[in-house]
């Protein structure tokens, strides 16, 4: 925090210095719902990445999430699976709330500079290689591992190249294939095992994670979230292919109009059959968790996915039953895709589906409130962006282990 405000203290004169810190102090609430001017201030160097509204292509939690956050009771939800239980409170708006659009703004732009630096040479590095064969959210959480090896031993990470990552359909089989680049150091020729290193990301289990000094007080929760939004930026192709099934499927065709809406992930079918969720929920559970809070806060348009087809039929049902409340918001997209059925398809079969799942993730992680599953890797994801970009208000299933465990 100090070393925050020294840095907004030299990007401003004396004068605006002095009312800027009566602000910072005078409200509770101001440090962590600052005006964007304040960032600006802040984050000058950061303009590759922030414009005061968006970080990398993704809308930071706004002055209207935070209206409609207001409205609602507090709720809290535990992680469990790290090296502590992290507890996240919803209606923690102070400045020790670690989720604050600041926290990310500096997580952010330590991460890109450490990756980017201004000279590549004598840097040491770590080679990630060794793609785990898992479902999407599995491999790059297994990926976040491996970008947190690097980190922890001070390297810079980079992909191999080709890599075998099942999801990519690009000539590199790598995570850039969909997102941006990771560094823009160029990957060393030589392995020697000091310099250079690899680490596979097809075995890694945070069992006692190194966290840099800079972020120590932090929890792990947090640390990792932000590990997986730097690596998840999207590429300009991956972000105009959701634009466009956004304005392909939704009315008005653009994800700023469609506010404020509810977006609810109903995990099912080989989650359940492999027994990683205890059960198999009814859209009607999900429900439960949200409409009260939904009416509370007058918000009726629902975005439903799922890779299971029958809850649109439980939908209308439901939405029945509550006098047409709802206003369905969905996409089309192939159904019943589970890592199994991936396996069988040809690369540029699975490209397709990978750029589905990035539409879907950012209709999600777009949304006012989020209702999910958090033993689902995919649901996490979510979450996790979501976290990062200010948005604590959660809506879970109540499943109660791996809420954040590496593999599932
Ligand atoms: C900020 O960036 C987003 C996404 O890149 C863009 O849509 C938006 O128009 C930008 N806003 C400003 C104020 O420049
Ligand atoms: C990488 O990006 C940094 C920050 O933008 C820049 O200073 C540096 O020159 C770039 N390095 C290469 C090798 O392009
Ligand atoms: C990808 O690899 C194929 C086959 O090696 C090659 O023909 C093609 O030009 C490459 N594409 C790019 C964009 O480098
Ligand atoms: C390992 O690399 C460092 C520089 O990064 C060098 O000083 C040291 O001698 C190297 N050790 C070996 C065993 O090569
Ligand atoms: C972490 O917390 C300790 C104890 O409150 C404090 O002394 C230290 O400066 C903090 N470190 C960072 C990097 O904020
Ligand atoms: C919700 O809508 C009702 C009816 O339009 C209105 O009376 C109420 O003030 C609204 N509540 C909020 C919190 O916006």
């Amino acid at each position: 925090m100090l070393i925050l405000i020294c840095v907004f203290l030299l990007g401003l004169t004396f004068n605006e210095t002095k009312s800027k810190i009566v602000t910072l102090f005078s409200s509770g609430k101001i440090l962590n719902i600052p005006s964007s001017k304040d960032y600006i201030q802040v984050l000058r160097p950061f303009s590759y990445g922030y414009n005061s509204t968006h970080l990398w292509s993704l809308r930071l939690a706004d002055e209207n999430y935070f209206r409609l956050a207001k409205l609602l009771p507090c709720r809290s939800v535990e992680y469990y699976g790290g090296p502590k239980v992290d507890k996240i409170d919803s209606c923690d708006h102070s400045a020790t709330n670690e989720f604050s659009i600041q926290n990310t703004l500096q997580a952010q732009k330590w991460l890109y500079e450490h990756q980017h630096p201004i000279d590549c040479t004598n840097k040491r590095f770590a080679v990630i290689q060794n793609y785990a064969e898992s479902g999407f959210g599995s491999t790059i959480h297994q990926i976040v591992w491996a970008f947190g090896v690097a980190l922890a031993d001070n390297r810079i990470a980079v992909y191999r190249i080709p890599g075998n990552w099942l999801y990519g359909d690009c000539n590199s089989s790598s995570p850039d294939c969909v997102f941006l680049p990771i560094t823009n150091c160029s990957i060393p020729s030589k392995l020697d095992g000091n310099q250079t290193i690899t680490v596979n990301a097809n075995i890694g289990h945070w069992s006692k994670p190194i966290i840099p000094s800079t972020f120590q007080n932090r929890t792990f929760n947090w640390y990792r979230a932000q590990l997986l939004f730097y690596l998840m930026r999207y590429k300009p192709e991956t972000l105009a292919y959701a634009q466009h099934t956004i304005a392909k499927f939704f009315k008005p065709p653009s994800i700023d109009l469609q506010h404020p809406y509810i977006a609810v992930y109903v995990r099912r079918s080989d989650k359940v059959r492999k027994k990683e969720m205890s059960q198999s929920y009814t859209l009607k559970q999900y429900f439960d968790l949200f409409d009260g809070d939904a009416r509370r806060a007058n918000i009726s348009t629902i975005y439903i996915n799922s890779e299971d087809e029958k809850v649109f039929n439980e939908f209308v049902k439901i939405n029945k039953e509550k006098q047409g409340y709802y206003k369905l918001l969905s996409i089309t997209v192939e159904r019943n895709i589970v890592f199994a059925s991936l396996t069988h398809m040809t690369k540029e079969q699975r490209g397709k589906i990978v750029l589905e799942f990035l539409s879907d993730l950012f209709i999600e992680v777009n949304a006012d409130l989020h209702v999910g599953t958090l033993t689902s890797n995919w649901c996490r994801l979510v979450d996790e962006i979501r976290l990062v970009l200010g948005k604590i208000i959660p809506f879970n299933t109540p499943e109660k282990k791996f809420l954040m465990d590496w593999r599932r």
